[in-house]
């Protein structure tokens, strides 16, 4: 499908900057976001990233939190709301976003609708759940900046260390098999029935993300209007 059709966008207007990045866990959202945001100058809104800053306190709050992420659950949705809510009034958000992660429920969904913030696109990465496990499996992140890679299909220059700010690399708690397997089944009762929603709005777009890093992305930004 030429989805730029499906949604008429106009490539002769000026890009969205107001966009979600939505998509199953390890689909490549986070690999994507970064790259919009540099294609835009515009701010990623990582929900996944704040959180996992906010575990490095650790008070029995953050413990708390900590045991939904190991146990691959979503957060209660009243926290993630006002965390997005103050995240989304600072000026830098101001002209434009690009949010990774949330909303994953249409409850988020909704209160996001009545934070009076107007979404311009919403881009759905589209992967068979095989893939994205093999894609999980071999992630590492940087346990200072976050920036995702992959021991096969995106390795950093220097083994184990950070390309962007030379931070060493770290697996995730939540990419174990068993906790990926749950995070899918998590992703496809709650969080996939908002494509509907998007759809509904005529702001969604569906793109492949199974070709390799570089492919997907000239997809996404020909999305956005970038060439
Ligand atoms: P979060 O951090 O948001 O995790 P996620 O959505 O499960 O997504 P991931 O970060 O795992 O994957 P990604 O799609 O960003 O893929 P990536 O680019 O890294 O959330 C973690 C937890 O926080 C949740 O489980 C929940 O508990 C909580 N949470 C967060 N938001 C919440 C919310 N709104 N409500 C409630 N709870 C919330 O890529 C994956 C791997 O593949 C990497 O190794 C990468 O290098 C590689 N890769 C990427 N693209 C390609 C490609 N095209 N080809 C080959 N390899 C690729």
């Amino acid at each position: 499908m030429n989805l730029s059709q499906s949604i008429n966008l106009d490539h002769t207007k000026k890009s969205p900057r107001k966009i979600i990045l939505f998509g199953a866990p390890g689909a490549g959202k986070g690999t994507q976001t970064k790259e919009i945001c540099n294609a835009l100058s515009v701010h990623a809104v990582s929900t996944g990233d704040m959180i996992r800053q906010s575990l490095k306190n650790s008070t029995p709050f953050e413990q708390k939190m900590s045991l939904y992420i190991k146990a691959g659950k979503l957060l209660p949705d009243a926290i993630i709301i006002d965390l997005i809510k103050e995240r989304l009034l600072t000026q830098d958000c101001k002209n434009g976003f690009v949010l990774d992660g949330f909303p994953r429920t249409i409850s988020q969904a909704k209160a996001l609708e009545n934070m009076d913030v107007k979404i311009d696109l919403v881009i759905s990465l589209e992967i068979k759940d095989s893939l994205i496990i093999k894609r999980m499996s071999g992630r590492r992140v940087c346990s200072i900046c976050g920036m995702p890679y992959h021991i096969v299909y995106n390795k950093p220059k220097v083994e184990n260390i950070c390309d962007v700010c030379g931070g060493r690399l770290i697996k995730r708690v939540d990419d174990g098999l068993s906790v990926i397997k749950q995070r899918l089944e998590v992703y496809h009762s709650l969080t996939e029935p908002l494509k509907d929603f998007y759809r509904k709005k005529r702001i969604l777009v569906s793109v492949t993300a199974e070709g390799d890093v570089v492919e997907t992305t000239s997809l996404v930004l020909k999305t956005i209007g970038i060439d």
